[in-house]
């Protein structure tokens, strides 16, 4: 029997996949570009043998990979049960010739796999799990079904090329898990994910936590109904140079515009999820005046209230929305403990995730699972 763990962390996109042109494929309609976590992610433990009968079998339980506190075993329908196994045998049936290149090889005999996954975060949380899930789990099943799970290891940490092919097959479980093999930015577009550059000093990571109901539009049916929107009309090429802009003020630690630019995307796409044909929404009463919290906290020293103000704190934060109601924010770590007093003090310690950028999914050994 063998035994794996892996860990991916969910991402944040600053811009957003949104839309489609190959529904069967998740080919995205704009290039986007997110920033990956590092705590704030997904585990997955997966044992394999030899199969039992001809074929192999998958098995997702709804049980943690390792006893801990910290990990949540996500409550999946059966439908979405069914979709993570399809994805598994996918990741199977794709793997032989994905490894080729590195001089590695697939199992040749069938193999019973046996998967389990939980996440750090609470699943309603509005932290996009599908993307950190989909990428532990197309990681996981590579290691599984990999002839020598060692040498795939060295292989995976060594060769860049190897993470963009399993991103690849990770997307087409789930759009934006391709997002999640690399980081501290990654940008999407067509079927590759690749790391971006950055200049950018270390940086810390909040999630304003406003309301933990479930989601009432899945974000598949928002990827077809922004479509309907009468403001959808050239959005791909508005994405394509709001980004071509942040990638310029990535290179040069540019934070005011970084921030400028993700504030805009942001509104644009709930914008577009506002406008259409039925329109929807993500937001609740408090996602809006968190929103208007910020605003309020722009415009020089009269705005701050008395928890101090270093010079980044008087300017708009990277603020961002998911398709959720939560407020994404993030900062320079150097003044993470002023903004943490700021957002406890308006929204309550209990309110606030805390997180930083990080680099994407690796295989880890099982005295890594947090306790
Ligand atoms: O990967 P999906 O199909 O769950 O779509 C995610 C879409 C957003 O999270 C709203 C935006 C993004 O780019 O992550």
């Amino acid at each position: 029997m063998r035994h794996h763990w892996v860990r991916a962390p969910s991402n944040i996109a600053l811009m957003k996949y949104m839309g489609k042109i190959d529904a069967q494929k998740n080919i995205p309609e704009n290039a986007s570009l997110s920033m990956t976590l590092d705590s704030l992610a997904s585990w997955v433990a997966v044992e394999s043998h030899p199969a039992s009968g001809h074929t192999g079998s998958i098995t997702l339980l709804p049980e943690a990979p390792a006893a801990s506190s910290k990990l949540r075993i996500p409550n999946l329908s059966e439908k979405g049960r069914q979709k993570v196994i399809r994805h598994v045998e996918f990741v199977r049936e794709s793997l032989a010739p994905l490894l080729a290149p590195y001089g590695l090889e697939a199992v040749s005999e069938p193999v019973d796999l046996v998967l389990k996954s939980a996440n750090t975060f609470p699943e309603a949380s509005g932290i996009a799990s599908s993307a950190s899930s989909f990428a532990a789990i197309t990681l996981a099943s590579a290691v599984a079904f990999s002839k020598n799970p060692e040498a795939f290891e060295k292989a995976f940490i060594s060769e860049t090329s190897l993470k963009h092919a399993l991103a690849k097959l990770s997307r087409q479980g789930s759009g934006s898990s391709c997002r999640s093999f690399e980081g501290p930015f990654v940008e999407w577009e067509g079927e590759s994910a690749v790391a971006a550059e950055s200049t950018l000093p270390a940086l810390r990571h909040f999630v304003v936590l406003i309301s933990d109901s479930p989601k009432a539009v899945s974000s598949s049916e928002a990827h077809l109904r922004v479509k309907t929107s009468p403001l959808w009309k050239d959005r791909p090429a508005r994405v394509h140079a709001r980004l071509e802009l942040l990638k310029t003020a990535l290179k040069q630690s540019d934070l005011a515009t970084i921030a400028r630019l993700t504030w805009e995307e942001s509104w644009e796409m709930h914008s577009l999820f506002h406008t259409s044909q039925p329109p929807f929404s993500y937001w609740r009463g408090g996602s809006v005046e968190a929103l208007q919290w910020f605003v309020s906290q722009v415009g020089g020293a009269t705005a701050l209230d008395a928890v101090g103000a270093p010079s980044s704190t008087n300017v708009l934060p990277i603020v961002t929305m998911d398709a959720g109601p939560n407020v994404h924010v993030i900062v320079p770590e150097s003044d993470g403990e002023i903004w943490k007093a700021r957002l406890q003090k308006q929204f309550g310690a209990q309110a606030l995730l805390q997180d930083r950028p990080g680099t994407g999914a690796r295989i880890v050994r099982p005295e890594e699972v947090p306790s």
